[in-house]
C-alpha cells in the first residue's frame, strides 16, 4: 500500500462511510450530510450532491523525536483493518497565537506539557490514525485527523478525547468538529 499525498474528504449523500454523528466542539459547524467518501489523489472528481469537501496532504512529522517514532512504529497499525468498522474525522484549526510560537515552544506545549504522544500511545494499536495537513492549502482547517477503530474501542477513543481536550495544547484550538462514521457494509 503506498501512502497518498493528497486526500479529499467529501461529504454528501453517498460514499463508503455513513455519518452517524457530528459534534461541533468549538467554532462554526459544517453543513449537514449523511455520507462521506475519502478520495486520494490531487484532483479528484467531486461526488454528486457534495455538501462540503475538505482537502489535506500527508506530510513529514514536525514534533516527534526518535524514541517516540520508534515507540509509535512498534505499536501502531494501518488503516482499513477489517474489524475497524468505525471512524472519526476530526478537522481542527489552531489559533494565530499557536502559529506565532517558535517550533521549540510548540513542541514543549504539545508533548512536555500536554503529553499528546504519551497519551495517544496508550490507545495503540486499538486506534489507527492518519494526520493530514491543510493549513498550507489555504483550507478552513489546519489539520484533518482521521481515526479508525473497532466498535468495542469507541469508549476508549472517547476517553482519550476527554484527556487531550483538557490539555494545554487544546487551549490553542479554535475550531474543531468531531464527525463519527460507520463503514457502509454494502461498499
Ligand atoms: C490515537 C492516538 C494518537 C496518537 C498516537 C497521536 C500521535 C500524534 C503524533 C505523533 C503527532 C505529531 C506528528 C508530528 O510530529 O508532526 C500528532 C499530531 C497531531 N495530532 Fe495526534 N495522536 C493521537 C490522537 C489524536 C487525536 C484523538 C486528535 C484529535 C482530536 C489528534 C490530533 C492531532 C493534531 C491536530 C496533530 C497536529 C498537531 C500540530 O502539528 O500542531 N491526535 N499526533
Amino acid at each position: 500500500v503506498t501512502t497518498p499525498l493528497h486526500v479529499t474528504f467529501a461529504a454528501g449523500d453517498c460514499g463508503a462511510w455513513r455519518i452517524t454523528g457530528v459534534s461541533t466542539i468549538v467554532g462554526p459547524t459544517l453543513p449537514p450530510a449523511t455520507a462521506l467518501c475519502v478520495l486520494e489523489g490531487p484532483d479528484p472528481a467531486a461526488p454528486p450532491n457534495c455538501a462540503w469537501s475538505l482537502r489535506g496532504v500527508i506530510s513529514n512529522t514536525r514534533y516527534t523525536q526518535r524514541g517516540e517514532v520508534d515507540a509509535l512504529t512498534s505499536r501502531q497499525e494501518g488503516l482499513r483493518r477489517t474489524q475497524a468498522t468505525h471512524a472519526a474525522l476530526i478537522p481542527m484549526r489552531k489559533t494565530d497565537a499557536w502559529w506565532a510560537l517558535a517550533q521549540d515552544e510548540r513542541r514543549a506545549i504539545f508533548e512536555e506539557q500536554s503529553h499528546h504522544i504519551g497519551i495517544g500511545l496508550e490507545y495503540l494499536p486499538a486506534v489507527a490514525r492518519r494526520l493530514h495537513h491543510s493549513r498550507e492549502l489555504g483550507e478552513p482547517f489546519d489539520f484533518l485527523t482521521w481515526f479508525e477503530f473497532a466498535p468495542e474501542h469507541e469508549a476508549a477513543f472517547d476517553a482519550m478525547l476527554v484527556r487531550l481536550r483538557a490539555s494545554p495544547e487544546w487551549a490553542y484550538v479554535d475550531r474543531e468538529i468531531d464527525i463519527r462514521l460507520l463503514r457502509d457494509p454494502e461498499r
